[in-house]
This record gives structure tokens, sequence and C-alpha cells, in this order.
């Protein structure tokens, strides 16, 4: 009788698996073969492939198609190609799409709750409402004296540390101090020492975040490819100390300032008070401002420092470049007074560039991916056919970011760096859509500013002092981390640094 029942159970769950994983074909929507349980993201699970190169294989295998049909783990998703239906899905019918397919327990992470990026519905235009302020160019200019110091640190760690080799260097791992120190400085008011202290307490809050045990790295992967599952399983992704330690902080330094006992900063932790005090109903709450707080380290530390660390990649491997970059550094610190301020950050514009196809070519965001919340009418999958498809509510839509910025189709030679890609009227021939380094629509990066800000004074630091090349041990291109949810140089990137004489 035993094995009747166990014959029937293997029977169930073959039918389960048979139908689930013939969604596309009933919907006549042509898709990747999938295995049963991993979908079509085996090879990520056995952490052969990272999720954004099987997202890369996807597009390139259907190159007429204007969107394919695919297995995130056991449910079904889109994977967009058709650059009119991206601006369907981030802009144009943003009803149907306005969230990001990640699902946040609330009581168990209420801090991730009040962060833009993982906020839902009302709950995200409200946050995003309530912190836009926070983000503007002004504020951002202002913490330009600030960053400088920061950049002042790291010029005293190249030139004085014992553990430094100019002559091989791992640049991502400075440029992790270089940011840590800047969302410390710009948004808490306080120095982590990054530069001097890898133990400091806030550099190793920010390191609990971004280097997770084992179990973390297992919550995140489920968090971000079968959200339902963390929903069942009540997981959490902020550790309790972490939540802790952060509204400590944040609680002290605003009592701090209120009563006087610390003078008033140009940081965003000030921001936030002058916000508070004009807020009449009561909106700004703890949880928003250490949720906000977060959001720096999680948004603003990593994505910034990768973006610095492929950038100078870039202009070592093209000398010609590097030094019309640091040519238009010296004009424009000539310009004012020889002292290099808030306004000429912006008017560097072929660093400008240089950001911009860095981002291109090695985008941070491998993909977006919103959740479909009301079913939709999609165009027909091929040019060919008649019939659109209805994707229905529930169903993830893959915005795979990296794949269209190295689309022929959309970029000449798109493995060249070539910063002429953004000039005006380069970019004014080009679909809108084709460059999404920032993400697009309401939900475009909200740090945006600031990010490109900090990665141009840190860029600017280094270029004044320093000429760069690649050291003989790096690879090209640099290998990408398996483990890493957005883009990191497996073995980091290793540059040589050549002092420059100062005229
Ligand atoms: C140069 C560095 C940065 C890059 C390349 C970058 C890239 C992106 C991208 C591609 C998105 C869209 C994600 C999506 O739609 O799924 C995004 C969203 C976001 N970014 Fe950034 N980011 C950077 C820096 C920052 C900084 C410094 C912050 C500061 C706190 C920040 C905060 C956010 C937030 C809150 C969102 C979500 C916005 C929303 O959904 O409303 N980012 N970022």
């Amino acid at each position: 009788m035993l094995q009747v029942y166990i014959s029937l159970a293997v029977l169930a769950i073959c039918i389960y698996f048979k139908y689930t994983l013939s969604y596309w074909k009933r919907k006549q929507v042509e898709a990747p073969p999938p295995l049963p349980i991993v979908g079509n993201m085996g090879e990520m699970i056995l952490q052969k492939k990272h999720y954004g190169e099987i997202y890369n294989e996807i597009y390139q295998s259907y190159p007429t198609a204007k969107y394919v049909g695919f297995y995130k783990m056991g449910s079904p998703a889109v994977l967009v190609r058709d650059l009119d239906v991206v601006r369907d899905v981030l802009v144009a019918n943003f009803a149907h799409f306005h969230d990001n397919d990640f699902d946040i327990n609330t009581e168990l992470d209420p801090l991730l709750a009040s962060n833009p990026f993982t906020a839902r519905g009302d709950d995200w235009k409200r946050i995003r409402n309530q912190v836009s302020p926070i983000f503007t160019t002004a504020k951002v200019r202002a913490s330009y004296s600030l960053m400088k110091e920061v950049g002042q640190s790291l010029l005293e760690y190249l030139e004085n540390s014992p553990d430094i080799n100019t002559a091989e260097l791992e640049i991502k791992n400075v440029m992790t101090k270089f940011t840590t120190d800047v969302v410390a400085s710009s948004v808490f008011g306080v120095n982590a020492h990054a530069f001097v202290d890898p133990n400091s307490e806030f550099v190793k809050m920010s390191k609990e975040f971004f280097q997770p045990n084992f179990f973390g790295v297992v919550k995140g992967t489920i968090a971000f490819f079968a959200p339902k599952l963390a929903t069942i399983f009540r997981i959490s992704l902020i550790p309790e100390s972490l939540d802790g330690k952060l509204r400590r902080l944040i609680r002290q330094l605003m009592t701090a300032r209120e009563n006087g006992e610390q003078a008033a900063r140009k940081d965003f932790i000030q921001a936030f008070i002058e916000l508070k005090r004009k807020d009449q109903e009561n909106k700004i709450t703890e949880e928003l401002i250490v949720g906000q707080a977060l959001t720096f380290i999680s948004d603003g530390t990593e994505t910034s420092a990768s973006v610095m660390s492929y950038a100078l990649y870039e202009l070592a491997r093209s000398p010609e470049i590097q030094k019309r970059v640091q040519e238009e550094i010296a004009r424009v610190t000539a310009e004012h007074d020889g002292e290099m301020n808030d306004e000429g950050i912006m008017q560097l514009e072929l660093l400008d560039r240089c950001i911009h196809e860095t981002l291109r070519l090695h985008s941070v965001a491998f993909n977006m991916t919103r959740i479909c919340t009301k079913s939709f009418q999609l165009p027909p999958q091929f040019s060919t056919q008649q019939h659109g498809v209805t994707v229905d509510a529930g169903t993830s839509i893959v915005i795979p970011i990296s794949a269209i910025h190295m689309d022929s189709a959309h970029y000449d030679k798109p493995h060249i760096f070539d910063p002429d890609r953004f000039l005006d009227e380069m970019k004014q021939q080009r679909n809108r859509y084709a460059f999404l380094g920032f993400g697009e629509g309401p939900r475009i990066c909200l740090g945006m500013r600031f990010g490109l800000f900090q990665v141009k004074v840190a860029i600017v630091t280094l270029l004044s002092n320093y000429s760069i090349q690649l050291a003989a041990k790096q690879t090209v291109p640099p290998e990408i981390s398996v483990q890493s949810f957005l883009r990191a140089p497996k073995n980091g990137i290793w540059l040589t640094l050549t002092k420059r004489q100062k005229s």
C-alpha cells in the first residue's frame, strides 16, 4: 500500500511540475527549456554563472523577440528585449508595474520597509515623496567640503600607509573605504576612519550588511529569486544587531544636534532635522530617518565604489582619454582660482561622459525586476505574429540592463570604451531606453546625483595626483563575482599608480 502512496505522490509532483513549467507553452510564448524547481536559474544555484550572465544568454538566444518567457526558479517571468516594451514597463504603463519584485516583511525588516527600493505601492509613493528633498542637487553639492576631506584621507593613505603598494594596488578595496567614509561623514556626520581603522564601528556596521555569512547569502538569494518563499518562511534580511546599532547612532546624533551639543553640519542628518522641524503632521518618523540612513549604506556605498573602480579600469586601459580627463580637471581647477570646488565638479563634462560609458559597459545593476500588479497586454512576441500576450498579475518582469547596453543594435562595437557615445548629439540619435545605468521612470535611482558626485570627487582626487595603468596581474575583462548581487570584480581591479609631478 505504501508503494502505491509513494507512486501517487511522485505522479502528483510530476504533474505539478509539468503543468507549472508549461505556462509559457500554454501561452504560446517561446522560452528556454526549464528544469523542475530551479527553472532556468540552475547554473546560478550551482554558482557556475552570475544571474546576469544567464539573463545575457537568454537575451542573446532570441535576437528577433520583443521579449522571452523564462522561469525564475519555479515562477514564470518575462525578460524584455524591445525598448518600447521597456518604456511600457518602466514609464508608460507604470500603473501595472510599479513595484520591484522583492517581498519585505515589514514586521521583520522595518528599516527596509522605508527603503524606496524595497517599498511597494502607496508606501513607496509616500516614502519617495518624503525623502526626495534630501537628494536635490543643492544638498549634494553642499556636501563637497566633506567629500574633499575624505579625498585628503585617501591621498594620505596612498602616501603613508605601510600596507600600500602603488605598483600593484587593488583599487576596489580603496574605493570602498572612500565611499564608506563619505557616507559616514556626509550622511551621519561621523568619521568612519575607514582608511586607518578597518575595525572601526562604522566600517564593521557597513561590512555587516555587505559581507553576510552563509545564511545571509541564502536568505538574500531567496528574497531576490523566490520572494514568495521569503514571505512564507518569515525571512528577515537585516541582522537585529545592525538594526539596533543604526537606531542608537541616529538617536544619539539627532539628540546631540537638537540640543545644540553638536554644531550643525552640512550633512544629511541635518537635512532631516530641518525637514522634521517643518513637519506638522509627524510624517518624518525615526523609522523613516534610520531607514534612509540604511539606504545610504545599502544603495550608496558598493554601487559608487564599483563605478569608481570600473571607470579607473577603463581609464587605465585608455591612456589617451585619461590624459584628456586630467587636462580637463586641470583646466577647470584653474578656472576656479586653482582650487576645485562643487561647481567645478559639475563642469567636468568629459569625466561625466566617461562615467556614463563605464556604466554602460559595466552596469552596476545587471537588471531591474518589476512585478506585474495588474494584468497587462504585451505586443506579439515576434513582429511576424498577430496576437499579443496577456501577462498575468504576479508575473516577474526582468529588464536586462547589461544585455541591452551590450547589444550592437543600440551601440556600434559595444565592447569598446567610447565616452563620445554620451555626447548630446549621439544621445539624441539613440532610443533613450538604451541606457539604463540608473534605471528610468518614476523609480529612477534616487541617489543618482549623490552617486555621480562622489564618483567624480574620488576620480578627480586620484587623477589630479596620480596617473594609472593596469597592473600586470589584472585580467581583461575583469572576471565577475558570482556571489555578488551587484556587479563586482571577482579578483578585484589591480592598478599601478604613478605619482604626477606638480607643475
Ligand atoms: C553611481 C552609483 C549608483 C548607481 C549606478 C545606481 C543604480 C541604480 C539603479 C540601476 C536603480 C534602479 C533599480 C531598479 O529600478 O530596480 C537604482 C535605484 C535606487 N538607488 Fe541607486 N545607484 C547608485 C547610487 C545610489 C546612491 C548613492 C543612493 C543613495 C542613497 C541610491 C539609492 C537608490 C534608491 C533608493 C533606489 C530605488 C529608487 C526607487 O525604487 O524609487 N543609489 N539605483
